[in-house]
């Protein structure tokens, strides 16, 4: 801040205060004597009238308190322009302090995790809640609260991988984050809309829903040649792509004839958010675990 601004602000703060004591004093009645008058100010209301007396002393007290309590704030906290206050206080090392404290208490906990493969800490009741809290601060935002997703967000309870679902495989989700690329009509940018329709046929196909069946022959034909590079020629998926399988009735973003024909035309982009600095890789060895144990139903 300028110092032209940080005078601003100083004048006005410490002006109100003294202000307010002026005004304290100003108005008070030079009978500080304590018999009270029977003198009125003219204003009634109801039938109980205002009468000329001054300030209770407590209440003067009270007043000149909370005066005091300003100008020591002033001095001890930032608050007066570009002081820092004698207390050295900001959020920031209070937040420091706060997260150097819990680091000393969970370090040690974590460190004994990490000695731990996944799949052991997936059957370990103390990592499993830890993990369950992490997932909860840190992941249900997306995955829903019960690790079930939501359209456009995997559910990690199902033993069903866009990724893989080994220990490494859930690990490295976490870590690395993942970045998914479904090209708009795949590899095939002319392709029309009856084409997209034949395309849907043939993945309904799959859970005999296709309504049309030589629809349905077209599309697989054009399947082999725009998407099976991704999908697979059986449309079972590749991991190492996060492209998904297309015949086991799970859908990521719903399975109806039009959310597919819409995938097709419009491509979808599915990202998840790497964890490796937001967490560090102690804490997500527990939610890999914690994971893990959902999809196998521990
Ligand atoms: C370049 C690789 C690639 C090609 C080519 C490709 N896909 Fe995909 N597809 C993906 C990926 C990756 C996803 C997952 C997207 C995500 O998670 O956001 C996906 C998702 C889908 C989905 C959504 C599945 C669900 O569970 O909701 C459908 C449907 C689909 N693709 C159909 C097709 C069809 C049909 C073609 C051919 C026209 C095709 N894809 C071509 C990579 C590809
Ligand atoms: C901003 C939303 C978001 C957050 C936060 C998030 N994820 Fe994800 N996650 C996704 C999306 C979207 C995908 C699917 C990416 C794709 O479409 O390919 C995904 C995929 C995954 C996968 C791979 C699933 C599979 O089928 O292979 C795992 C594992 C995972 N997330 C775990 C986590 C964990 C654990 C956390 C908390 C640390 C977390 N996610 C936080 C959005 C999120």
């Amino acid at each position: 801040m300028s110092s032209f601004w940080s005078a601003w602000i100083i004048v006005i703060s410490l002006g109100s205060i003294f202000g307010c004591w002026w005004l304290l004093y100003a108005t008070r009645k030079s009978q500080t004597t304590d018999s009270e008058t029977e003198e009125t100010m003219g204003h009634s209301f109801d039938g109980i009238e205002e009468l000329d007396n001054p300030l209770p002393k407590w209440w003067f007290y009270m007043f000149l308190a909370t005066i005091i309590f300003g100008l020591a704030y002033y001095a001890l906290y930032p608050g007066l322009g570009n002081f820092k206050g004698f207390l050295g206080w900001t959020q920031v090392n209070q937040w420091e302090n706060e997260v150097a404290k819990a680091n000393e208490k969970y370090d040690p906990i974590f460190k004994a995790f990490a000695e731990k493969s996944v799949e052991d800490l997936s059957t370990d009741p103390a990592a499993l809640k830890v993990g369950q809290r992490l997932f909860a601060n840190n992941c249900s935002v997306c995955h829903g609260s019960t690790a079930r997703g939501a359209v456009g967000f995997p559910n990690l309870t199902d033993n069903d991988w866009l990724y893989g679902g080994s220990a490494d495989q859930i690990k490295a989700s976490i870590m690395e984050g993942r970045m998914a690329s479904m090209p708009a009509k795949g590899l095939n940018p002319a392709m029309s809309k009856s084409d997209i329709t034949d395309l849907s046929n043939y993945l309904l196909s799959f859970s005999d829903r296709a309504e049309n069946k030589p629809s349905a022959e077209r599309g697989a034909t054009m399947f082999q040649t725009a998407c099976s590079a991704c999908h697979g020629a059986d449309a079972k998926g590749m991991q190492a792509l996060g492209a998904p399988n297309l015949t086991d009735n799970a859908w990521l973003y719903g399975g109806t004839p039009s959310m597919i024909q819409q995938t097709i035309e419009f491509g979808r982009a599915g990202v998840m958010p790497a964890h490796k600095d937001l967490l560090g890789e102690e804490k997500v060895h527990v939610l890999a675990a914690y994971i893990y144990s959902l999809s196998k139903g521990q």
